[in-house]
């Protein structure tokens, strides 16, 4: 059975799906939710649903990336993972953590990489004149939301939609997309697939 740990900021609705979608026959389970936000709401949820979690407060290491990773990964490696998501997770990491995880760590984007890598993915799209967009989940590579695409999910975008709208669908299709990859993943596939 895989050990999977999850990185989030936020809400964590992507992490509560993974961690949902490990149960019966699947290949994995998680065993730590990690956050650099002590406030996070996803943490909660996560002791909630009896996964151990941990918080490591970004703040208090002013602007010490090396210093604020080397907490997080005392965390993360007293778990034990054997593959590492980031779900949500709003820190650059440095490339020596990711070098400590790389080819067992994934990530979720709300973009159709290689478009808009970085923030305010939906509002690009818009922007863009875009017909379609969607949610990508890929390895984690030192480049900024480059890594190997392992999984895709597409909407169309409406002539009406605010990049509210459009977040609010495509977070319908990541909570679908991301469970599949990790699935995969875990499984030892890594063949492209869409959703
Ligand atoms: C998700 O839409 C995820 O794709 C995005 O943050 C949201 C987290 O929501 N991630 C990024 O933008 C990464 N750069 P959640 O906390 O409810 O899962």
């Amino acid at each position: 059975m895989k050990r999977v740990a999850i990185l989030i900021s936020g809400g964590g609705s992507n992490m509560v799906k993974l961690v949902e979608s490990m149960t019966g026959d699947h290949p994995a389970r998680a065993c730590l939710v990690a956050s650099n936000d002590p406030e996070a709401g996803g943490l909660k949820k996560a002791a909630e649903m009896g996964i151990a979690t941990a918080a490591v407060d970004h703040r208090l290491f002013k602007g010490d990336r090396e210093a604020f990773e080397a907490a997080l990964r005392e965390h993360i490696d007293a778990s034990q993972p054997d593959i590492l998501c980031l779900a949500g997770f709003m820190r650059i990491l440095t490339p020596s953590f990711i070098e400590a995880y790389q080819g067992r760590m994934l990530n979720i984007h709300p973009s159709l990489l290689p478009k808009y890598k970085g923030l305010n993915t939906h509002q690009r799209a818009l922007d863009a004149g875009d017909t379609e967009a969607g949610c990508t989940v890929h390895e984690v590579t030192p480049a900024l939301d480059d890594g190997p695409i392992l999984g895709q999910a597409r909407v169309p975008i409406e002539a009406e939609d605010t990049a509210e709208t459009l977040a609010a669908r495509v977070l319908v299709q990541e909570h679908r997309l991301y469970p599949e990859a990790l699935r995969r993943f875990a499984a030892g596939e890594r063949s492209k697939f869409e959703l």
